[in-house]
């Protein structure tokens, strides 16, 4: 079994990798990463060695960077995890480099995909692509795709590109909708490793507008697996949800890491809402539990545990990360937030 992964030194990506390595020894892995802010070699230190895994540095949306890599190896699928990924960065840092890669960069792969014959292609999208619900439901695959903020749109855009190669080119694709991940390595932009470390260092806590907003919180690993049984079992054109159906305010959210790193509510800073800000997401994921036979190994609780703990355990990751451009992102998007408390909400 030979991979190409797309966008393996982000969080999820550098994950699948770890997760595929340890559970199949006969498997090849070649990653194929732009290495933007959020990719980090060090997510995968450890794997150099390793003589299934091979780093190659290249952008998805770069036709001759990717018939390079296709043309030169023959692989049994791609794996596209490759994506600028944070909503809040589509909103307030502006949407073409989201345009790029996560709409033109799916489509030169589809393109290559199908002119090198490989096998199988799986797009890592998400649950955002379904915008946002009432006080009831849940986002089901028949749900109608509505996205809310630029990143989702671009996320959208891509599905309905997999979804038309599948139909017009007999494309063998599969689409992954996955709820919002958490574990090691996640960059410290998101809102639970941003909790952590700014906790850890006593820092203010900005829960955005009422905090009562949804989220399903689903642990790395799991994500991992349903990828995997997707990506081995499921019919071509299909489309799976992947949740852990454990979906709670992020105010809920940010007291329990609180209360698991011994500090204080005081730190919480109610700050200016998101604009667009999609109100509750919950994964109905009975799909890939009756298909495939999966489900999540990790309740919040254990996965929240060994997220603190690598977090601990691996202080310098992400004070390398927050001392560098980073701290001038963060400085952008939060100094005029923070001024903004009590202008909004409590
Ligand atoms: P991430 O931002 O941590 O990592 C993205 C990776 O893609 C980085 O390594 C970056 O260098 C690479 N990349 C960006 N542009 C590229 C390009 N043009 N060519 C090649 N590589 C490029 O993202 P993540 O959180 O690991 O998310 C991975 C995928 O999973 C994304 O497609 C995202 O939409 C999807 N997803 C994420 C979540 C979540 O909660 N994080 C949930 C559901 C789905
Ligand atoms: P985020 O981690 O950005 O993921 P997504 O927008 O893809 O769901 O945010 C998760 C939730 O946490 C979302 O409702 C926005 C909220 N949030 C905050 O309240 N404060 C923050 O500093 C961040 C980054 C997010």
């Amino acid at each position: 079994m030979k991979i190409m992964v797309t966008g393996g030194a982000g969080f999820i990506g550098s994950n699948f990798i770890r997760y595929m390595l340890d559970k199949y020894p006969d498997v090849e892995i070649v990653n194929f990463d732009k290495l933007t802010y959020a990719g980090n070699l060090e997510n995968l230190s450890g794997l150099e060695s390793d003589r299934r895994y091979k780093f190659c540095r290249g952008d998805i949306s770069n036709s001759s960077d990717v018939t390079a890599m296709l043309a030169n190896d023959k692989f049994d699928s791609v794996v596209n995890f490759a994506a600028e990924s944070h909503v809040d960065r589509s909103i307030h840092l502006g949407v073409f480099e989201f345009i790029n890669t996560n709409i033109s960069g799916t489509q030169v792969l589809i393109d290559a995909v199908i002119r090198h014959n490989v096998p199988r292609f799986l797009q890592v999208s998400t649950d955002e692509v379904y915008g946002s619900l009432g006080p009831q439901g849940k986002f089901s695959e028949r749900s109608p795709v509505q996205p809310n903020n630029p990143y989702a749109a671009t996320k959208a855009s891509a599905d309905f590109l997999v979804r038309a190669a599948s139909k017009s080119h007999g494309l063998n694709a599969v689409i992954t909708r996955c709820s919002n991940n958490f574990g090691p390595y996640q960059f410290p932009e998101k809102l639970i490793p941003l909790m952590i470390a700014n906790a850890t260092e006593g820092k203010d806590l900005p829960v955005y507008g009422d905090g009562l907003h949804v989220r399903d919180w689903i642990y790395v690993a799991d994500h991992c697996s349903a990828i995997d049984l997707v990506l081995r079992k499921a019919e071509p054109g299909s489309v799976y949800n992947i949740g852990s159906e454990y979906d709670v305010p992020n105010i809920e959210i940010v007291k329990t890491i609180i209360r698991l790193l011994g500090k204080s509510d005081s730190l919480i800073k109610y700050v200016k809402d998101r604009p667009g800000h999609d109100r509750r997401y919950a994964m109905d994921s009975a799909k890939i539990r009756e298909d495939l036979g999966w489900k999540p190994e990790h309740s919040f609780e254990k996965g929240m545990a060994k997220t603190i703990e690598w977090y601990m355990n691996n202080r310098g990751w992400w004070e390398n990360i927050r001392s560098g451009a980073y701290k001038t992102y963060y400085d952008n998007m939060y100094g005029k937030r923070l001024k903004d408390v009590g202008g909004l909400v409590r």
